[in-house]
């Protein structure tokens, strides 16, 4: 007689094994193993499906744009028929929002069906947030409830163009293999909406939870499953959301879309640098502009730094917006290149806008605003700095630097300092070119 083996899986990690213990063997999670139930074997075929390599089609895949501007941006141009989409974010984000706004936009520019499958909210409820951000029309359509075959069979026959799922821990596929949003409901549902969507060629986009330290919840595999993954985030009680791709089979992952939630849902906001830059205080002493590249996206960085003087045998260090042993390094080759004693002043370091800045060139506009702050003088107004700095106070080349320039003529900005050995080409700002800090910091501070 065949006897049955339970077996368990870890639902931070995918490791299998037949004991269950408290702690995961693999990756000493506690408390995570579920009963796992093998999947059927698929049937074997006999012929061996190998092709060559330069003979397939290498057709780009077409598009289906939604419409909204910052989120086709960051999909790489839109959504692609077949492919999956899944989104994470904190609670209350704005998920359901922003993909009610693209299903919307899709079957009103596009004149096709789109499915919206919420399994999270009330028929009268999502018609409430439709009516509130105007995306109601007769070709979207609403399922909700959490049975997923039955909301996937409403894709047969009906020609939906576009389907979303919100979201893939609410959903469940039998009843008897354990609550919505076990490892096991999350990837068979999963798996399920990419068949669909693969069967159907249409895009489809899944809605995810995510944990307490900001991973989407449910198996780590899930992320390998689907097409691309993004990650919907805002900062603190900021009104501005960001959207970035963490994984793009059919796109780049370093584009960067904003949004402001309004009144009526989410406005993807074009002037970026806007944001994070009130135009107004830049002739200040320890201020010092930058155009910073998040992806591909030019963003005006304003870095800000105060001086205070200190009794004290060990001043403080303290910054936000730029990583503090950067900072404290920065601070040292301002002491011992520039000859700018820092040891008798507290330091503070701060990217307005709470940006933060991982971006290399943001070395020589803190440079600069370190050695602005202590020696109490203005920089040069109408400059923005570009540059990384090295240990021996060498001013180094940025990446990009045409795009940034361009950006920093399209702000206002009438020069730019950047590296001697930087290649530009473009002409619409005047050019500071310096080869070490201390020359940079010559005739650029304001007497
Ligand atoms: P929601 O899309 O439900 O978030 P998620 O699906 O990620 O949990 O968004 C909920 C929040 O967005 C809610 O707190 C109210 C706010 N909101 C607006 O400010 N304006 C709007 O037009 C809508 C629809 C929501
Ligand atoms: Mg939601």
């Amino acid at each position: 007689m065949k006897t049955t083996i339970t077996k368990y899986i870890c639902s931070e990690c995918g490791y299998i094994t037949t004991t269950k213990t408290g702690k995961c063997p693999s990756c000493s999670s506690w408390g995570t193993f579920e009963e796992y139930h093998d999947a059927p074997s698929p049937a074997k075929s006999d012929t061996p499906r190998v092709k060559i390599m330069s003979a397939l089609d290498v057709k780009a895949p077409e598009r289906i744009t939604t419409g909204i501007s910052e989120l086709d941006r960051v999909l790489g141009g839109g959504l692609v028929p077949g492919g999956v989409v899944l989104i994470g974010g904190q609670p209350g984000i704005g998920k359901s929002t922003l993909l009610l706004q693209a299903a919307g936009s899709v079957a009103k520019s596009y004149g096709v069906p789109v499915l919206y499958i919420s399994g999270e909210e009330s028929d009268a409820q999502i018609a409430l947030r439709a009516s509130r951000i105007n995306t109601a029309t007769e070709k979207l359509y609403l399922y909700s409830g959490s049975e997923l075959n039955d909301a996937l069979r409403n894709l047969d026959g009906n020609n939906f163009a576009f389907f979303v799922l919100d979201s893939v821990q609410a959903m469940s596929v039998d009843s008897n293999s354990g609550w919505p949003g076990t490892v096991t409901q999350v990837r068979e549902v999963a798996q399920r909406v990419i068949d669909a969507a693969r069967e159907k060629n249409i895009p489809a986009v899944l809605i995810g939870h995510i944990t307490k330290d900001g991973k989407i919840a449910g198996p780590m595999m899930l992320e390998h499953m689907v097409d691309t993954v993004l990650n919907f985030s805002g900062e603190g009680y900021s009104s501005y959301r960001m959207l970035r791709a963490v994984k793009n089979r059919y796109g780049s992952t370093d584009e960067l879309g904003i949004f402001e939630m309004c009144e009526d849902g989410l406005r993807p906001v074009a002037d970026k640098s806007g944001l994070y830059w009130n135009r107004d205080d830049v002739s200040v002493a320890g201020v010092a502009m930058t155009i910073a590249l998040e992806g591909n996206t030019p963003l005006a960085a304003e870095i800000q730094t105060l001086a205070a003087r200190t009794v004290f045998p060990y001043p403080r260090r303290t910054s936000r917006g730029i990583e503090i042993n950067r900072f404290q390094l920065l601070a040292a080759v301002i002491e011992r290149r520039c000859n700018i004693a820092t040891n008798n002043h507290d330091l503070y370091i701060n990217v307005a806008g709470g940006l933060s800045l991982q971006d290399p060139s943001a070395d020589l506009p803190a440079c600069a605003a370190i050695a602005s702050a202590l020696k109490n003088k203005p920089l040069k107004p109408g400059t923005c700095w570009l540059g990384e700095v090295g240990l021996a106070g060498e001013v180094r080349p940025v990446t990009r630097i045409d795009l940034r320039l361009k950006e920093a003529a399209r702000l206002g900005f009438q020069s730019a300092v950047v590296s001697s050995r930087d290649k530009v080409k473009f002409d619409g700002v005047k050019i500071i070119r310096v080869s070490h800090v201390d020359e940079a910091l010559a005739g650029l501070l304001v007497p």
